[in-house]
């Protein structure tokens, strides 16, 4: 299993850059997830892996070795596409067994093999059907079974789980950490669903436009966004974004706008230096924010609550604050009054401050 690096990984397609220097180590059996809006580069990236777009500038190693003149062959990787492209004409089995046939391996380890696969996969009953006799669901699910049969040392997956309702998903989701544990090989995952980055990953790489904005554990990710841009794509209902302005009080500094008037701690309060009225965007996640009548001033939120919608456990509230719109997530029985400003109390250590311009987290 080959340890990858992309050393300043470009894609040009005649004038127009896609990808602007990727710069990206993958260790060994790491599973890294690729994530980012439609169009930001990840499946280009991934294909770039693979052997089966060229590299404009830049270098791919497989345990330091460049290998972006080979073939992809000779590659080692399994590629499950975004579009299936499964073989029309053959059976799910033969579909799932091709690699393995064209290996000529022994046919009792190849039925096996496929067995195993199709049960992970739930594909027992359908190893007989032709891919036309197939759901969408189905469909994905036998490309995915036909790379997971292939003895390589790193699998590339792009968005496998896409045609899959949201049940089904969650099981295969499950299924694929479980197998990922299991077989301990290499794992490069590309998803635009932050949830399967999330909890799939041990390493998450957030991308947009061509450019990686950060990359680590999704814990380190989700706590501290180097930017706006990973702070709201992380997490759901998004992280709120409100505009306030800093201001130092003594030797204290507030965040301010109409609604609040928030001290900020620990290392924020280095900003003491710099806050004569800077107007900074404050950013803060739904669940981050509890219904609290008897908080502190300097700890308090005044919203008013316009909606609530009911999600079972939880409700989410839509609230205004002064111009701020911002979301809040609270246990399903906490008694609310709509349409009434309430007071609310967010942890001064759940508190995400960016600059306005550069949306670089301060
Ligand atoms: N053959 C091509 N010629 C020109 N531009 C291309 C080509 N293939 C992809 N692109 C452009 O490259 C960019 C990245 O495309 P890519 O397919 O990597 O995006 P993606 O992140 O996988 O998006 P999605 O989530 O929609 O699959 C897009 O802006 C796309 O329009
Ligand atoms: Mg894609």
């Amino acid at each position: 299993m080959p340890t990858i690096h992309l050393d300043k990984l470009v894609k040009r397609y005649d004038a127009v850059k896609v990808l602007h220097g990727i710069e990206l180590e993958m260790a060994e059996h790491e599973f890294t997830v690729l994530v980012g809006p439609s169009g930001c580069g990840k499946s280009t990236t991934l294909r770039m892996i693979a052997g089966l777009e060229s590299v404009s500038d830049g270098e791919i190693y497989f345990d330091g070795k460049p290998v972006s003149h080979l073939e992809p062959k000779d590659r080692e990787l399994a590629m499950v596409f975004q579009d299936y492209a499964l073989y029309p004409h053959m059976n799910v089995a033969r579909n799932m067994s091709f690699a393995l046939r064209l290996q000529k391996r022994p046919r009792a380890e190849i039925d096996k093999k496929v067995k195993e696969v199709a049960a992970t996969l739930g594909l027992s009953e359908y190893l007989h059907r032709k891919p036309a006799e197939l759901s969408g669901g189905q469909r994905q699910r036998v490309a995915m079974g036909r790379a997971l049969t292939r003895d390589a040392g790193t699998f590339l997956f792009d968005e496998p789980l896409s045609n899959l309702d949201a049940k089904l998903r969650g099981q295969m989701r499950a299924e694929l950490a479980l197998m990922s544990q299991r077989v301990q090989k290499n794992m490069i995952y590309v998803t635009h669903d932050q949830i399967e980055a999330m909890t799939l990953a041990d390493r998450i790489v957030v991308m947009h436009s061509g450019v990686i904005q950060q990359q680590g554990r999704p814990e380190e990710l989700f706590k501290k966004p180097v930017n706006k841009f990973v702070a709201g794509f992380l997490g759901t209902p998004p992280m709120n974004f409100l505009d306030a302005t800093l201001e130092a009080r003594g030797d204290e500094v507030f965040a301010v706008a109409e609604g609040f008037a928030l001290r900020l701690e620990g290392e924020k309060t280095a900003l003491s230096n710099s806050a004569s009225n800077r107007g900074v965007t404050l950013g803060v996640r739904p669940s981050d924010i509890e219904y609290a009548p008897a908080a502190p001033a300097d700890r308090a939120l005044q919203l008013n609550v316009l909606v609530s919608e009911y999600v079972g456990a939880q409700s989410v509230l839509l609230c205004q604050s002064g111009s701020n719109k911002v979301t809040v997530e609270v246990k399903s029985e906490t008694p609310l009054a709509l349409g009434q400003t309430l007071t609310f109390a967010v942890d001064p250590n759940r508190i995400h401050l960016f600059d306005r311009k550069s949306e670089a987290a301060l």
